[in-house]
């Protein structure tokens, strides 16, 4: 099967990669020039571990290369993958005008095809939306019926940011929402295919069943992180409770698991905060008032707020206070700061007349595009240490893990350190110097 990818973001470019890398003709789209130029350059455009050498061994091989021309993608393909972008609007719904734009086009080329196509979504979209947007849309434009000129599956994606390479080779389960059986049977024949024997559990069901999936898969992770963070601040509470082993205490019950039992900062990133916040949305549109769902997203919001108090308190007033931030990404392994705790966090700190400079290992160029000269940068975390008043771990990156008590003393101005993120041991820490932390208790 040849394969056309439409949308270069994380989820389009890093499928297209490793498609190509194993051995399948790929045509990836982007609507902007400059980033097709950037990707057959082999420059990726965003920072994602591994992806610079996958993508040089996929343009090496003449099997992959990016272009504009959305018609001719599809056109030279037997499957396109749809991924571009599902971001909020200013109430928290979904925005699917890269959606629909997308399909009209897939449409607009089928008009012009004599072999059977299967069009799969790959984006984030709320329950309904490819049998109700997609498929009437491919329909209308190419003049075509769906389960007969082509087929039409809608597979989550369910890649983290930081390992998507990985996690698109090695994933848990395929989900395969299915228009009807001949969609699905093409899509799984193209993943036998890609994974041999190593072909995960495949899951097989409706298209808005699929597409719940995805929605019910973020926001339970999201409401674990958000219960965590909940019960940390209870911890906080208690002389000598320490939140990091009542989570590991609470996930060696199989019931619960360890996964997203980290205290910490609080989670961001583009998915679990615009996917709550859809859902959410969803919810309203239909009556119903998700009240769990809520309170994990004004939970998360108040992290940020409550690892600022941890900072206020060990220093009585934050007015101009000099404050070290050290990580600004989402998480460790890429330099996407969308919705990043950093931003919460750095927001909170401004308005309470506080100085900030910040140390990130990959995320200081997009921190500047958001934050221009309101913060100062730092290129070594040493520098970003010397004679500050307090230091904040934002993003757990091991760059940070090997800093000690001695680091920190011999370069801040007072040894004051928030750990937001539960990288260091209290053990060692607590002797040397004023240390606190999420869910550690006095
Ligand atoms: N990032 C993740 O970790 C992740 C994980 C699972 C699912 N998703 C979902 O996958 C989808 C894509 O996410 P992402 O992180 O890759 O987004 P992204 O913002 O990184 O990239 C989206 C891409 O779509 C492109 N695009 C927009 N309109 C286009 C059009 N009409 N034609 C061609 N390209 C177009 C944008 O330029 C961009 O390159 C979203 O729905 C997201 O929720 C993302």
């Amino acid at each position: 099967m040849r394969i056309s990818v439409i949308g270069a973001g994380y989820v389009g470019l890093v499928s297209a990669v490793c498609f190509a890398d194993r051995g399948y003709e790929v045509t990836l789209s982007t609507e902007d020039p400059e980033k097709a130029k950037q990707i057959n350059r082999a420059i990726p455009p965003f920072h994602e571990t591994g992806l610079d050498q996958t993508l040089k061994r996929a343009l090496d091989s003449g099997r992959m290369r990016a272009t504009v021309g959305r018609e001719e993608a599809v056109l030279n393909s037997d499957v396109t993958f749809i991924a571009v972008g599902t971001p909020s609007r200013t109430d928290g719904s979904i925005d699917l005008a890269f959606i629909k734009d997308s399909s009209a086009r897939v449409g607009e080329a089928l008009q012009r095809k004599v072999s059977y196509h299967l069009v799969a979504v790959r984006s984030t979209v709320v329950p309904g939306t490819t049998e109700n947007i997609v498929k009437p849309m491919i329909e209308k434009h190419s003049g075509r019926a769906a389960g007969e000129d082509f087929g039409l599956v809608m597979q989550p994606e369910f890649l983290r940011q930081g390992s998507a390479i990985y996690d698109t080779i090695n994933p848990d389960r395929i989900i395969i929402g299915e228009f009807d059986s001949r969609s699905g049977d093409s899509l799984l024949d193209l993943y036998r295919q890609f994974y041999g024997e190593k072909l995960p559990f495949a899951l097989r069901m409706n298209l808005a069943s699929a597409e719940m999936v995805k929605y019910a898969s973020n926001a339970f992770l999201a409401t674990k992180v958000s219960f965590i963070n909940e019960v940390a601040n209870i911890c906080e509470k208690v002389a000598g409770v320490d939140v990091v082993k009542v989570a590991e205490g609470m996930g060696l019950d199989e019931r619960i698991g360890k996964r997203f039992l980290h205290a910490g900062a609080g989670f961001g990133g583009s998915c679990f905060p615009k996917d709550l916040k859809a859902i959410v949305a969803f919810a309203g549109e239909h009556s119903y008032k998700p009240n769990i769902l809520k309170s994990v997203l004004k939970v998360n919001r108040n992290q940020a707020i409550h690892v600022v108090e941890l900072v206020r308190k060990r220093l009585g007033t934050l007015r101009g206070r000099r404050i070290a931030l050290l990580g600004l990404s989402f998480k460790p392994g890429t330099d996407d700061l969308r919705e990043a705790p950093s931003l919460r966090i750095i927001k909170q700190l401004l308005t309470k007349g506080a100085r900030i400079v910040a140390y990130d290992p990959v995320g200081i160029e997009n921190a500047k595009k958001i934050l221009g000269k309101r913060i100062g940068y730092a290129d070594t975390v040493e520098s970003c240490l010397e004679g500050v008043d307090a230091a904040i771990i934002v993003t757990e990156w091991d760059e940070f893990r090997k800093l000690t008590p001695t680091d920190f003393k011999s370069w801040m101005q007072r040894p004051i350190l928030i750990d937001a993120r539960r990288i260091y041991d209290p053990a060692t820490f607590r002797p040397e110097m004023t240390y606190a932390a999420v869910g550690l208790g006095l």
